[in-house]
């Protein structure tokens, strides 16, 4: 048997022995039922979901009461659940079953998937449970047991690796037993493998599992690629007098907060405010940093000054000229040393 054909074996006679088998929406093949713990079960844990289930069929007990009931009703009984959505779409969902299927559910996975509120996974789940129809489930459970057995790299959210995943899934489906496989799998990712600790030691997938073999089940599934980062723009000015750089010290608070840094603004912005007579002046190279929260481009433009002596107004004001030879000990951030250290020596 090769390792694909193992996957749907193992995981049956693990489900048999270990599975969950007494669930209140498992004792049934009562679509609306099966539908309602499914939809409920999206973004709910079970033990969390368990008494309102039960509160709401009570109330509910088939799709003409659902569908009959007006809808802020509904939603007092789905109050606490959170992710309303769901509960809106499922009275529309009764609507539609009453005023276009009899008052009952379609009995294929592709018409299943048509009604409001349920996706493609979903669909197959209630076609599995309440009809035995054959067909792959893809939630977020089934996604991380699916990349870690398999070694799949990628985001799963990302569509390229989604369509990979469903093939995988599709390929993977034993030809009977599609309730115990659908159970399993789902029962597999929400008991043992977990997202933070997996229980490697009980896993049916057991030599079979790729990222247990290369101990990577921390790294799988690849999780959502970071957003970019937000980009900001500074131009600062170096003026020199070929000796020395005058900088100005960050106020304490915010980025390079009690450095020594570059004044920001153009020379012919900054240098009346000075006190210094700019002369020529060259643009730098732009320099690049990523601080926590956004990426700063700086871009540094050189001035030549007349040599300028250091006052205690200066000094007042948190500016510092600085001689060359003091470059690699100063209170600098380290982009802006490697700037200042690449300049072109002095010209005099
Ligand atoms: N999560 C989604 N569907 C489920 C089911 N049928 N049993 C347990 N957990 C689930």
């Amino acid at each position: 048997m090769n390792d694909l054909a193992t996957f749907a074996p193992r995981l049956i006679a693990w489900h048999s022995r270990h599975g969950r088998h007494d669930l209140p929406w498992q004792q049934t093949r009562d679509p609306y039922r099966i539908w309602l713990s499914e939809i409920m079960l999206q973004q709910t844990q079970v033990s969390t979901a368990t008494p309102y289930y039960l509160r709401f069929l009570e109330r509910f007990p088939d799709i003409a009461t659902l569908a009959a009931t007006a809808p802020p009703e509904v939603l007092e009984y789905w109050a606490g659940l959170g992710y309303y959505a769901r509960a809106r779409n499922l009275h529309r969902c009764a609507q539609i079953l009453v005023a276009e299927h009899g008052g009952s559910f379609p009995e294929s996975a592709e018409r299943i998937a048509e009604l409001p509120g349920i996706g493609r996974s979903t669909a197959a789940a209630i076609a599995a449970f309440a009809f035995g129809q054959r067909g792959a489930i893809l939630d977020g459970n089934v996604k991380r047991v699916l990349t870690r057995v398999f070694g799949i790299e990628g985001f799963p959210g990302k569509p390229a690796i989604e369509r990979t995943l469903w093939a995988l899934a599709e390929s993977l489906l034993p030809a009977d037993n599609i309730e115990s496989y659908t159970q399993g799998i789902m029962d597999l990712g929400a008991t043992l493998c977990t997202r933070g600790r997996p229980d490697c030691a009980n896993c049916p997938m057991r030599g079979l599992c790729i990222a247990e073999r290369d101990g990577r089940q921390a790294e799988l599934p690849t999780p959502k690629p970071a957003k970019p980062l937000p980009e900001r723009e500074s131009i600062v000015t170096v003026f020199t007098d070929g000796e020395r750089i005058l900088l100005e010290r960050r106020p304490e608070t915010g980025i390079w907060g009690g450095l020594l840094a570059l004044p920001e603004g153009t020379p012919e912005a900054l240098a009346p405010g000075l006190g210094l007579l700019p002369g020529a002046s060259e643009a730098l190279p732009e320099l690049k940093h990523t601080f926590t929260h956004f990426r700063l481009t700086l871009r540094p433009i050189r001035c030549a000054v007349k040599a300028s002596h250091h006052t205690a107004e200066d000094s007042a004001r948190g500016l510092l000229w600085l001689d060359r030879s003091q470059l690699r000990t100063a209170a600098l951030p380290a982009p802006i040393r490697k700037l200042l250290l690449a300049l072109p020596q002095a010209r005099r």
